[in-house]
Formats: C-alpha cells, structure tokens, sequence
C-alpha cells in the first residue's frame, strides 16, 4: 500500500490524475450527494485551536484543502481523529500547541491558512505564519486582518515574507470596522474575539453563511456572539471555550455548480443536501437563464427549463448577492445560452482568466474593464484547457460536458481543492469522463 500524501489525512486521495478527459454533449443523470462547505470547515478546523477540549466535525468534504490544513494542524501539536463510517467525519484536539511550527509550503498552497493568525494569538499569544499562498486571482490582502489583530492589542510586524503577531498579555476587545466585508477577516477577527478580554464589536462583517456556520460552532463551544448573519457581530470575549459537535452546512457553490451541469447537459439531477435558498439571489439568475430548480425533501432537483437556456446580466457582491465563487460557473453555461450576458466582478480584480480558456472551446467573450460580455453561441466545442484557480476548473468541466467532442483539462489540484470526488460523482451520474497521466 502507497504512503498517504498527508499523514494526518490519511482518507486524501486525489480524484484527478495529471489530466482529465471529458467527452461532452450526454445529460447528466441521477443523484449527486453535496458535500459540507469548503469555505465552512476551513475556519471550523482552525476553530479547534482555541480550546484543548475536544471538537467533532460532521459532513467533512473529502477535498484537498482540508487535507492541507489537517496537516498544518496536526504539525502545530493538534490531533485529528477521523472517521468515513458516515460521511467524513473529524474530531479534534489542541490539548497542546506549538505555534512555532507552522510549515511554509503548506501555508502557501492556501489562503485559508491566514485564520490561524487571530486563533494562535488568541491562544498563545503568539504567532509566526509565512505570508499565505491560495488562487491568484488577485491582490487578496491581508490588511484588514492586521489591522483589527492590532486594534485588539496585538503587534504584528513583517519580516521577510512571514508575518510575526504576538499578544504577550494577551488581545483585549475592540472597536473594528471593516473598510469592505472580507469573508476572512470577519472569520480571523471572530477567533481572535472569542478568547479576547472584553468586547468586541465587528461592522461591515461579511454575512455569508459560512461565518454563521462558524459562529453556530464557536457558541456551542460556549462563546457569546450577538448579531449572527447581520454586518455588525458584537463578541463577549475572554470565558475558555468548551468542546462542540458541530455538522459543516452544505456547499452553495458546488450546489450552484451542479444546478450549471444538470441545465448545460440537459439532464436531470437529484442534489442531495441541499436547498435553493443557499443560493441568496444567485437563485433568481439561475431561474432567469433557464436553470430549473426544486426542492423537493432535503434535495434540490436541477434540469435546463423547457425555455432552454438564456443569456442574463449578472453582478457578483457580497453575499446574499451573487456569489464570486459561481461566476465562472455561471460564465461556461451562458456561453452556450441564447443571446447575450454581462457580467460584472466587483469582488476580485483578476477573476478572468478562464476566459481564454472558454474561448479556446468556442466561447465568445470580450472583456471591457470588470465586465465580460458573453454572446451565446450554438454549442461549444472540446479543446485542451488549463485550469487557472478552483472555481474556473469548475467552469471548465461544466463546459466540457456541455460541448461538443472532447475536452482535455490540465492542472487539475484547483479542481481536488475544492470539490469532493467530483469525477466518480460526475461518472456516477453518467458523464464520459476519466483521469489520465
Ligand atoms: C473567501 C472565500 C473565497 C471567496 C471570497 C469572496 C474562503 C476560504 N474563501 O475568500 O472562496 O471567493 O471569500 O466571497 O472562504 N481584501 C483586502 N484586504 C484584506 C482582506 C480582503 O483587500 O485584508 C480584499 C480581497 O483582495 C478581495 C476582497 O477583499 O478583493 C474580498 O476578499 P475576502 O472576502 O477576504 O475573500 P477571502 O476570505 O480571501
């Protein structure tokens, strides 16, 4: 038997092998369970650090990043126990940590890591993180985060690439307002809060439901967090937390991706986990281009609508508006749609890049400023690809299994990042698709 590639994630196995074939054009078929949310269990993992009780995490989904990030805990003195009998499932412990040893090439394969800045400080008074990796889709700063660590009484310097934060006599409860609502910082600020002395209060927060799902587990480990899925969280810090069981909620955007594979190859598909409120708005734009949705008990039941699919304007925002993360989605459906699209990034200034890989399949889209203006055409078709961050290599195989002939997609990690078996998933539900290399 072949070593794991991480230790303390012993279940990790890439799903993709250095390339992945798909041939297009079959409708997708049958059940394709939603996993836990990618950007949900990332600060709840790193939630583990601010207590030495243990923490039990259900609906695990089996991706990359959460790979990496066991592994960067374990080697900051966390054990993990997990368990596949039911799902994924994960309980932790921090009874001891070393917030020195913090790995450099972990930390730079994922933004995410940039969390255990407010938790060590919280927990140790210390912390030393090299400055963290994650996609390049833009300058994605860390500057609010230093800046509320420091408002809470933390000195943060940077020094040669690493950032060293201490708190000796420990944070104290702030005023902070956010100058936009970072998802990640209202996450790192919200660790850091729960064990500051005092209060804190948090304005212009992010209100994405990935942060109330960490706030639902940061109060069953006892701490009191007021004005849960508003901009403004007010955080009575300083009482040690307990242990929690927490379930991670489901993914909207490996929902929202599906729901786009289901309409694009004009099948039908049953998505277990989920419901369409998850969604926000984003559910609206997906009704108005032609994406059928149902709830239907603890599922949502996705197809193209009898219309077919149309071209609509999308802007993406700060949840409940469109979601960033299902742009490119969104982008590879309404390029085989009727008429024509705007849409607009207002998140991320470089969140492009998979266009030139749609136009390689046929798509035309031209690019003014923040806005790209898809004009539908009949049918894409196959072509070699590259995928340039997580959510683009998810557009790249909804268009691969929307088009015509066969697609061929190359650096498949983003795509083991973020989605759980998606192949055998995808394969399951009958799409021609297999990893090669
Ligand atoms: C998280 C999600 C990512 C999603 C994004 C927006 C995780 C692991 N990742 O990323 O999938 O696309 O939210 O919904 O949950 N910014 C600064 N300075 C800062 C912090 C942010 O300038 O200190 C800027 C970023 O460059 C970006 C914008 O704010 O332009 C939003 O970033 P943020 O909400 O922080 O995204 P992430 O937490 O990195």
């Amino acid at each position: 038997m072949t070593a794991p590639l991480f230790a303390a994630a012993p279940w990790w196995r890439p799903s993709t092998g250095r390339t992945l074939a798909i041939k297009g054009g079959k409708p997708l078929v049958g059940s394709y369970p939603i996993s836990g949310a990618k950007n949900a269990v990332l600060p709840l993992m790193v939630s583990a650090l601010l207590t030495p009780h243990l923490v039990t995490l259900h609906n695990v989904p089996a991706n990359l990043d959460v790979a990496v990030l066991a592994e960067l805990l374990q080697r900051l003195g966390c054990s993990m126990n997990w368990s596949t009998t039911n799902g994924l499932s994960v309980t932790l412990c921090a009874d001891r940590v070393r917030p020195r040893s913090i790995d450099q090439d972990l930390v730079t394969r994922m933004r995410a890591s940039v969390l255990l800045l407010g938790a060590l400080l919280a927990r140790c008074g210390e912390a030393q993180l090299p400055l963290p990796g994650g996609d390049a889709i833009g300058l994605r700063g860390i500057d609010f985060h230093i800046a509320g660590l420091r408002a809470m009484g933390a000195t943060v310097e940077l020094d040669g690439g690493t950032i060293h934060a201490t708190a000796p006599h420990g944070l104290r409860g702030a005023e902070i307002l956010l100058p936009m609502p970072s998802v990640g910082a209202t996450e790192n600020l919200l660790l850091a809060a729960v064990l500051a002395d005092g209060t804190t209060t948090l304005r212009n927060a992010a209100r994405e439901p990935e942060i109330a799902d960490l706030a639902t587990c940061l109060i069953a480990m006892g701490a009191k967090i007021a004005g849960v899925g508003t901009h403004e969280l007010t955080v009575e810090g300083g009482a040690p937390l307990k242990g929690a069981v927490h379930a991670v909620l489901p993914d909207r955007i490996e929902f929202g991706t599906l729901a786009c594979i289901a309409a694009v190859t004009d099948g039908e598909m049953v998505l277990p986990n989920s419901h369409i409120d998850l969604l926000g708005t984003a559910a609206q734009s997906f009704e108005a281009a032609g994406v059928e949705l149902r709830d239907a008990e603890g599922s949502v039941i996705a197809r193209r609508a009898a219309g077919g699919l149309r071209g609509i304007d999308v802007t993406t925002g700060p949840y409940p508006e469109f979601a960033t993360d299902l742009q490119a989605p969104v982008m590879a459906l309404l390029a085989s749609a009727t008429g024509a699209s705007a849409i607009t990034e207002t998140i991320f200034e470089q969140r492009f890049r998979h266009i030139d890989e749609l136009r390689r399949m046929g798509a035309n889209i031209s690019v003014v400023s923040r806005t790209a203006l898809v004009r539908g055409v009949d049918r894409l078709h196959g072509a070699a690809v590259t995928c340039t961050d997580i959510r683009a290599a998810a557009a790249l195989v909804i268009a691969g299994l929307g088009a015509s002939g066969e697609t061929v997609l190359n650096g498949l990690d983003h795509l083991d990042r973020g989605y759980d078996r998606m192949v055998e998933k995808l394969a399951a539900c009958g799409a021609d698709i297999a990893c090669g290399g």
